[in-house]
């Protein structure tokens, strides 16, 4: 019969439950009277460990007896929180002076494929912001020379702390001048090409007009990525997590819950942190293990520097779910692939079945709604930050504060 759960274990419990402790996993903590709640019904249905319940819905049916109990509740400490934040309504440059005038010339350019070289290529073409602002390619076709490294996201970009895979630009404005003017990008050879390929587009003059108003002749390269940089400043996709880490409990599911518990104990959480779970620090990559592919040296290539061979910015993960293949190599293709690969090159630690899909269902909270995309693809597009989580705001004057509504030319050819 079912025994009063505070009794206490039975010598068989007491055994079951070593077992469960010595099993090389992340211990999870439960409430304590629960615990023997579970213990019980494992033995019960003698069908073995238990540990994981049902990942959606609050209670679980117990096969036998159809008992319908509630599942112990997955706490996540504040404590381990900490390291983490919410995104911000809205991230300014730090001149803070992005108007709705940049922002909506900065959207028209941004998908512009008359100022590329063949006419066919515009940011969107590899930035794609129909998937989450990547192209799934391992290295983007393009009309100049080969790409080298795989295309990272546009989205939520503006937050980190340096911009490409080797933190060459400090800002986004500085990457996105960049990219205008790099040849494997919209294929002009130098900068001095992209302002006369606007300026042969006369329906632009008026858009920089208003956008640039104090300036006698706005039409210059450099305005033209502080545009296209406010627009990206908007990009920013608030997802489950945001309201996780805001205090709303149920934001997660317990599946989720327990994959962020695995993902910081694995210890994945002593690099990837902050508002994008990445994007704050420098890492090597292969720490631990050295990675297959030397190729490429990363930091390195920009610095000079021997000692910084095989550093690289450590990857943000927010949409991380959507946007293979994975690494600046592309050398893994599936999540669950890159997520082993991260605990075997940085941690010196291989994953069990169990805690990959644990951590990679965390990773999945980190997928959010993508403003001026096809929201059907998305998985929570109503969702807005908690205003009390947003940092950096005090800059944040005269800046669009939410992304703007699905625009038909967010995707596309823009004629302005
Ligand atoms: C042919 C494909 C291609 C096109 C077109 C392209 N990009 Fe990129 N973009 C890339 C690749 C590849 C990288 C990574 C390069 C690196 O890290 O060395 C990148 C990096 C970036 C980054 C840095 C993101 C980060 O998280 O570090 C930004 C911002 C960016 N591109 C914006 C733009 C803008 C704006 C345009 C249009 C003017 C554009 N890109 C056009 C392929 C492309
Ligand atoms: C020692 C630091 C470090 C640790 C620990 C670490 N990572 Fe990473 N992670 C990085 C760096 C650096 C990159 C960028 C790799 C590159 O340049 O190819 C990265 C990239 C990734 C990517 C690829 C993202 C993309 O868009 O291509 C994923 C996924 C990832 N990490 C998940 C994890 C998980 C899950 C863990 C724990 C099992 C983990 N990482 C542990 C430093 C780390």
């Amino acid at each position: 019969m079912v025994r009063p759960v505070d009794d206490g274990p039975t010598p068989r419990q007491r055994r079951f439950a070593n077992d469960i402790m010595q099993r090389p996993q992340v211990a999870r903590p439960r409430p304590h009277g629960a615990r023997w709640l579970l213990l019980l019904l494992g033995s019960l249905s003698l069908v073995g460990c238990h540990r994981r319940v049902a990942s959606h819905g609050h209670h679980r049916r117990h096969g036998h007896s159809g008992l319908t109990l509630p599942s112990p509740a997955v706490e996540v400490d504040a404590e381990k929180l900490k390291p983490f934040s919410a995104l911000p309504a809205s991230f300014a440059s730090k001149d803070g002076v992005a108007t709705p005038e940049m922002v909506a010339l900065g959207r028209q350019l941004y998908s512009e494929t008359r100022l590329s070289k063949d006419a066919k290529t515009s940011c969107n073409h590899c930035h794609d912001l129909d998937r989450y602002g990547v192209d799934g390619e391992d290295s983007s076709p393009t009309n100049g020379p080969v790409r080298e490294r795989n295309t990272p996201s546009v989205l939520d970009a503006a937050l980190e702390f340096a911009e490409f895979w080797d933190g060459r630009a400090d800002t986004i404005e500085a990457a996105t001048e960049e990219e205008m003017s790099d040849p494997s990008a919209l294929g002009w050879p130098t900068s001095s090409r992209f302002a006369p390929a606007v300026k042969a587009l006369p329906a632009y003059a008026a858009s920089f007009g208003t956008a640039f108003p104090d300036q006698p002749n706005p039409i210059s390269i450099e305005n033209a990525a502080r545009a296209v940089a406010a627009f990206e400043r908007t990009l920013l996709t608030p997802s489950p997590w945001d309201r996780f880490v805001a205090g709303e409990k149920t934001a997660l599911s317990d599946a989720e819950k327990r994959g962020f518990l695995d993902f910081v104990s694995v210890g994945c959480s002593t690099c990837h942190v902050g508002p994008l779970v990445g994007g704050t620090m420098y890492q090597k990559l292969g720490k631990e293990n050295p990675w297959p592919n030397q190729r490429d040296q990363g930091r390195a290539e920009v610095t000079k520097v021997p000692a910084d061979a095989l550093f690289f910015k450590v990857a943000p993960l927010r949409n991380v779910e959507k946007t293979a293949p994975y690494f600046h190599d592309a050398s893994a293709k599936t999540l669950p692939e890159a997520v082993k690969s991260m605990a075997h090159f940085q941690l010196n630690k291989e994953l069990g079945t169990e805690q990959l899909s644990s951590i990679v269902a965390f990773l999945g909270s980190l997928t959010g709604s993508v403003p001026g995309a096809d929201s059907s693809k998305t998985r929570d597009a109503t969702v807005a930050p908690s205003p009390s989580a947003i940092p950096d705001a005090s800059d944040s004057a005269g800046t669009p504060s939410a992304p703007r509504a699905p625009s038909a030319s967010a995707t596309g050819h823009a004629t302005p």
